[in-house]
């Protein structure tokens, strides 16, 4: 076999072999293929698609480059939740204590923030002492302890992945349905979930705009992941504007545990946080669903709202903390005050309604402030971010308090104020609220 002929097929659009996608991806991996053989593959890729039956092929070679969490035995249905990615979405953290709170295992494996979205590790390492990078004897010992645990991907898991993506990325090829369907399933098979709820994307914060190219994105992932053995339901979501009130590392971790606090569930308001738990009791309640621990999502929310008025998943957001190396008492003691001493203030510039708060807009300000990054390598502020004091639908007088924001330096922060500024569009009438949840798709 010759890459050449495997390039060419795919130029001219014919099928290939699973042993054509294993030769390629293999001698990429073992460094007998080079960077520009299968950058040109990619590009084919790119214009002339795949057929389901190479994307699965192409998600299995992935997968089998690499080493594979054992949790067999360890009781429990595995469910895990895979979001596209969006600004200020950390519905992970509020969903893993939750679903593990009601007899569920999550083997959470997550990914940085790059570009306008960011990353759960990121959050996670603003907490002092915790530790992203479990072995997987750690990460196997936790999640059949707290029911849930959180990492990175080591070296060693799907380096096909790694490497095809770090190409991708400077080769313009990251936004095709079967390359994209493949990275993300390769991965998440490998830590070893049986089942997935799928949390994709669409909107100006999105990676895919238009929802039509998201529900594509959705039906691949469901009919590859079927085929691969996972029982899996995907949710179209919108990512417009910011979840919650909070976009940043650890401010987004601190919102997550305002979240969890069970006074909330009786008569107290969620306030501006109400978007990030509508979201996150929907993708739960899924999740209850495949790991059959709910009929309909209805059962699966009122599961939901009584844990949460219990304290349990709480509690185990805590447990996870010291499990992972954190300090409980020092968390609690950096509630409401770790904060960057660079801090602006956002006013009102028009009388009437926010009509928007552009995602795209204010996760591209956040890389300066230092919530994101533009490269791999780049490093993140743990106390930058941004807080709303008011959302769209809300009324506004010119002058009012809309944000508050905490920039890694003076710079970053005098940089990104009048970006942020530039991301609140007014309206002299009350806009509709935005739908959520648009459509949830199953296999078949
Ligand atoms: N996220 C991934 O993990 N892989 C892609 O290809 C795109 C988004």
């Amino acid at each position: 076999m010759r890459a050449v002929d495997i390039i060419v097929a795919k130029r001219e659009g014919r099928e290939l072999s699973r042993e054509e996608i294993s030769f390629l991806i293999s001698g990429f991996v073992a460094g007998s293929i080079p960077d520009y053989q299968v950058s040109a593959w990619a590009m084919a890729v790119f214009f002339r698609g795949m057929s389901p039956g190479e994307t699965a092929a192409l998600t299995e070679v992935m997968l089998n480059s690499g080493e594979r969490m054992d949790l067999s035995g360890i009781g429990g249905p595995l469910v895990d939740k895979h979001s596209t990615g969006g600004v200020g979405d950390k519905t992970s953290l509020i969903l893993a204590p939750l679903a593990a709170s009601l007899g569920l295992r999550d083997p959470m494996m997550s990914g940085r923030a790059l570009g306008h979205t960011g990353g759960t590790l990121d959050k996670l390492d603003s907490i002092p002492g915790y530790r992203t990078s479990l072995s997987p004897a750690e990460f196997r010992e936790i999640v059949a302890r707290d029911g849930f645990a959180m990492t990175g991907q080591t070296k060693d898991t799907v380096p096909a992945d790694r490497l095809l993506y770090a190409l991708r990325d400077v080769t313009g090829t990251v936004e095709s349905i079967p390359l994209i369907t493949a990275s993300i399933l390769s991965k998440k098979k490998a830590e070893g979930t049986e089942a997935l709820v799928l949390d994709v994307k669409y909107g100006a914060g999105a990676f895919m705009k238009d929802p039509a190219d998201a529900e594509k994105l959705a039906r691949s992932l469901i009919n590859t992941g079927a085929a691969l053995g996972l029982k899996i339901i995907a949710l179209l979501t919108n990512m417009n504007q910011p979840l919650g009130s909070m976009v940043g590392n650890f401010l987004e971790v601190e919102e997550c545990y305002a979240c969890l606090d069970p006074a909330l569930y009786g008569d107290a308001a969620l306030g501006l946080s109400a978007d990030l738990m509508e979201l996150s009791l929907e993708l739960t309640a899924r999740m209850l669903m495949l790991g059959d621990k709910a009929g309909s999502p209805e059962e699966g929310r009122r599961l939901c709202l009584e844990a949460l008025k219990s304290g349990r998943p709480r509690e185990l957001f805590l447990r996870n903390i010291e499990s992972q190396g954190g300090d409980r008492g020092r968390f609690l003691a950096m509630l409401g005050n770790y904060r960057s001493p660079h801090r602006s203030e956002i006013f009102a510039r028009e009388d009437g309604y926010i009509f928007r708060i552009d995602a795209w807009k204010l996760g591209h300000a956040g890389i300066g402030l230092g919530v994101g990054r533009n490269r791999s390598e780049d490093p993140v502020s743990p106390q930058a971010g941004v807080q709303f004091h008011k959302k769209a639908g809300a009324p506004v007088r010119r002058g009012d308090l809309l944000m508050t924001v905490w920039g890694k330096d003076r710079e970053g922060l005098k940089a990104a104020v009048p970006l942020i500024e530039q991301a609140v569009e007014y309206s002299a009438a009350k806009p509709l609220p935005e739908q959520l949840v648009m459509k949830e798709i199953r296999h078949g």
